[in-house]
């Protein structure tokens, strides 16, 4: 029998040492953990459990039946981050540079459905060559049946991709069908072709850093929602991230103790500048309402004119979406509008309230925009805010003007409370503007066009720009003073708590895409 339990502990032991101390040790030298250190410092000490720690490969051709590796190049399992169970799969380069074999796809389908069937977060560390080059469609066919079961997954349970490495070809995809995807600057890369196919293909130069590098994809493109500086930084987004989240889409998300205090927040009377050309930071205001140090934002650095994240507000989770008038004066557009959506349907699925803060001067015109179909862009965000069943809270601070105040979670598509500021202006577009469509006659005809303008514009600036009359409608619930604001907020989602809201039976939607 000894000898039994001594053969099982030198397995074991094989498959501990991944590809060898050589090749770990190349992958320190890089500044990058190894797989088993990620999985260490992501979950909670002593609580993973290991699966498939002896699976090996089936592959016969070039050489392969000599070069067996147990665990062929992925750790899979489960554990707890901070006490709540999670699925964990991640790569391990220094098995042919973790490329992705037909038992390796195997072993992350086990973990994905387990974590599926058990309602709880799948999160993938992806550090990886791709296809594994010696099984051909094999593993092309591994790739599909993880894709597959991202999207059955999708809105089922949270899933995040963290690129700890490379991420080349059609890989990219599973981590595009998941909810959140970090990259660590520095070391990992996403593209579809890399930059040698690229140079061949259209002639252009372009090292990989500049064509799929965490920053391209935190602020061209779009693709990642965090960046972290190294590994560990990396890990620490996650547990972060999780900590906003419920396990599935049945459950709700943690909620921290809290009891009300002093939640005046009189910074907020001043926060609105004179003149209603002048920007400010919407984040200045997101940190007056949440509760101290609990926002994460999310796309940082992509589409700034528009800001999502989430925070906790009297301890509950929220996901905030606010428009930011430092950028674009806080302008809707292509980009805007899909980040945004992005977001509200990712804390749709899983039972996060939404907080929308407004100060939006309308859709960007333009080109460009229309060009690159603004039309169906910010279909998507409208689209997204109407569907979107979970409790709805909007505030108005200052601009809610012409389509972008329907969009920015209007009581018209099932906002449940909505506030304004005393300083917002709700109207079909700006005092100018408008006097300038309205009175254009007037204007014209009038011995001083300019003094005539200028009347007009005080008139509908009177009449129009403030929250008055769609408050004496409904459209605003109650006009409320700043530094008061974080106390109805909390007051309100505590109201909203058991709120259900039936739509009509159907197979799914048809987003504009
Ligand atoms: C098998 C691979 C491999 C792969 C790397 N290795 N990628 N083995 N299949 N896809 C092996 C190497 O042979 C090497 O083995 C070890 O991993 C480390 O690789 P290096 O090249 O030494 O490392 P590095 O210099 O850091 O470069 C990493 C790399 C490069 C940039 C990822 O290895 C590379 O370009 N690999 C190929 C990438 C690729 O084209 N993959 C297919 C993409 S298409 P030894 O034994 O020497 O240590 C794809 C299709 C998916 O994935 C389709 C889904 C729909």
């Amino acid at each position: 029998m000894e000898d039994k339990f001594q053969k099982l502990e030198q397995r074991k032991e094989k498959a501990l040492l991944g590809g060898g101390e050589k090749r770990i040790a190349s992958q320190h030298k890089k500044g990058k953990l190894t797989a088993r250190e990620r999985v260490h410092f992501l979950l909670d000490e002593g609580s993973f459990e290991e699966i498939g720690m002896l699976v090996t490969h089936r592959s016969t051709d070039f050489g392969m039946e000599q070069q067996i590796f147990p665990g062929d190049g992925v750790v899979t399992g489960y554990g707890t981050v901070n006490g709540r169970l999670v699925y964990v799969f991640a790569q391990d380069f220094t098995v042919f540079g973790g490329s992705l074999s037909e038992t390796h796809a195997e072993k992350i389908c086990k973990i994905m459905d387990l974590a599926a069937q058990n309602g709880a977060p799948l999160i993938g560390l992806n550090d990886s060559g791709g296809a594994r080059i010696q099984e051909g469609v094999a593993s092309l066919g591994g790739y599909a049946d993880i894709f597959y079961r991202n999207v059955k997954f999708s809105g089922v349970i949270p899933q995040i991709s963290a690129i700890m490495g490379p991420c080349a070809g059609g890989a990219v995809y599973s981590p595009a069908m998941t909810d959140f995807t970090i990259m660590v600057e520095n070391t990992s890369y996403m593209f579809v072709t890399g930059p040698n196919v690229v140079k061949t293909v259209t002639n252009e130069e372009v090292t990989a850093e500049e064509l799929g590098g965490a920053r391209t994809h935190a602020t061209k493109s779009g693709v990642t929602h965090l960046t972290a500086v190294n590994d560990l930084a990396c890990i620490e987004n996650i547990k972060q991230l999780l900590s906003y989240m419920p396990q599935n889409c049945e459950d709700r998300a943690p909620v921290y103790p809290y009891a009300l205090g002093e939640e005046l927040r009189p910074k907020l009377d001043s926060i609105i500048p004179p003149s209603s050309n002048q920007p400010y930071d919407m984040r200045e205001v997101i940190k007056e309402l949440t509760d101290e140090n609990s926002f994460m934002e999310i796309h940082e650095s992509y589409a700034e004119n528009i800001v999502v994240g989430f925070a906790r507000i009297g301890g509950r989770s929220i996901g905030i979406v606010a428009n930011q008038p430092m950028v674009l004066a806080g302008v809707l557009d292509v980009d805007s509008s899909k980040k945004g959506a992005r977001f509200v349907r990712f804390c749709d699925s899983f039972n996060v309230p939404l907080l929308v803060l407004v100060d939006v001067p309308g859709f960007l015109p333009g080109t460009d925009q229309e060009w690159n179909a603004i039309i169906l862009n910010g279909a998507k965000l409208l689209y997204a805010f109407s569907e979107a069943t979970v409790p709805k809270v909007t505030l108005i601070t200052r601009k809610a003007y012409g389509g972008a105040y329907d969009v920015m979670n209007s009581k018209h598509i099932g906002a449940d409370m909505n506030f304004a500021w005393p300083s917002a202006e709700i109207a079909v577009m700006g005092a100018k503007g408008a006097s300038e469509i309205i009175f254009k006659k007037e204007i014209s005809e009038a011995e001083d066009p300019a003094q005539m303008l200028a009347e007009k514009e005080a008139e509908y600036q009177r009449k129009f720009a403030n929250p008055y009359r769609a408050a004496s409608r409904g459209f605003i619930d109650e006009v409320i003073i700043p530094s008061n604001t974080r106390r109805k907020l909390i007051k309100a989602f505590s109201m909203l708590e058991n709120k259900v809201d039936k739509r009509p039976r159907k197979k799914h939607g048809n987003i504009p895409l």
